[in-house]
């Protein structure tokens, strides 16, 4: 059995107008997908995935097996997540030269599926790592954020920016515009505060959703112009350590992602709820509309807040996690 972890992650700065090459700042949270594989004899991929905000489900495809999943979760979100798993499997037969290759795959996170955390790069890393390992290929960090940005581009109907899967592959804060990825050098301690409202979004549609309005508008297109703006400043208050502008520009980020549309009342109230905590910023993390947002607060006061707060079901302090992928023990 090979296993291999990768991290989820935050965006301080810039989701959305990153798709359209402004720049953004995502940074690796300690929360991770885990991915064991067994090759089988047989061009058959086996799935038990558990954790992923679902109950759990198992499915059997390739061959002539049915594959359509008999559980009781939401069929697109199993979709979803099947599409990942099946692409990721065909980068590693890709990579190891092995277009025969199956396996009985095992999913386990603690990163809520499609709430902005980055589940599925993770999950997409993780499994092109331990696929490739599994049948004697090493690929590089960089080599494998770019084959689960090709599994990521294709599930999202050519709608994806390599942030969520660079940063998830490297681990740290890492910044990315178009095919320019890098890791930040020395981040200063971030003290994030995450709140969950049990819910998801649909990246696809809300990435539609913005480029609509952008093309309908010069003020929308403006807006994400101006976001890059703000990823801008935030790169040179990380660079001095200047936290509490940090917060002021990721309160302005917040803003203007709820002018695109991509808010939600939950997310609006659980931001509310930090702001009033005092914390030093908060906003929407990832594609929104239902999810996660992150805070910054270096005292105990967001995370009570949010515990407190209606339709927030979860709230956590998350640390920077410096490790991307990584190879796991046999357990
Ligand atoms: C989704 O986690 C982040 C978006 O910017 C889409 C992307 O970058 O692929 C909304």
């Amino acid at each position: 059995m090979t296993t291999s972890s990768a991290p989820g992650k935050v965006y301080l700065f810039g989701e959305h107008a990153v798709v359209y090459g402004e720049p953004a700042v995502p940074c690796a949270i300690e929360r991770r997908a885990r991915v064991t594989v067994e090759p089988r004899d047989d061009h058959r991929l086996r799935v038990r995935a558990k954790d992923l905000t679902l109950d759990g489900f198992t499915v059997t495809w390739g061959g002539d097996a049915d594959d359509r999943p008999d559980v009781n979760v939401p069929t697109p979100l199993v979709e979803a997540a099947m599409g990942y798993i099946d692409g990721a499997v065909e980068q590693a037969r890709d990579a190891a030269d092995a277009p025969e290759a199956g396996f009985d795959i095992t999913v386990e996170s603690d990163i809520p599926l499609g709430a902005g955390l980055g589940s599925s790069a993770a999950v997409v890393v993780a499994g092109i790592d331990a696929a490739t390992r599994a049948l004697g290929t090493d690929l590089t960090s960089e080599e494998l954020a770019d084959r689960a940005y090709q599994v990521e581009h294709e599930v999202q109907d050519g709608e994806a920016s390599r942030a969520d899967t660079f940063c998830s592959a490297m681990g740290g804060a890492v910044r990315v515009q178009g095919d320019d990825c890098r890791r930040l050098a020395d981040p200063p301690n971030l003290p994030f505060v995450i709140g969950y409202d049990g819910g998801t979004g649909d990246t696809g549609e809300l990435v539609a959703g913005v480029r609509a309005l952008k093309e309908e508008y010069g003020f929308a297109a403006d807006t994400v112009e101006a976001i890059g703006d703000i990823v801008r400043n935030g790169e040179v208050a990380l660079r001095n350590g200047d936290i509490e502008e940090l917060g002021r520009l990721m309160d302005f980020n917040h803003g203007l992602l709820s002018a695109l549309g991509v808010s939600a009342r939950t997310l609006d109230t659980m931001v509310w709820a930090a702001r009033e905590a005092d914390a030093l910023g908060a906003k929407l993390t990832g594609a929104g509309g239902g999810g996660c947002i992150v805070a910054l607060d270096r005292t105990e006061q967001t995370h009570t807040a949010l515990e407190y707060t209606p339709g927030c079901e979860e709230a956590f302090r998350a640390e920077l996690d410096t490790e991307g992928v990584k190879a796991e023990p046999e357990s």
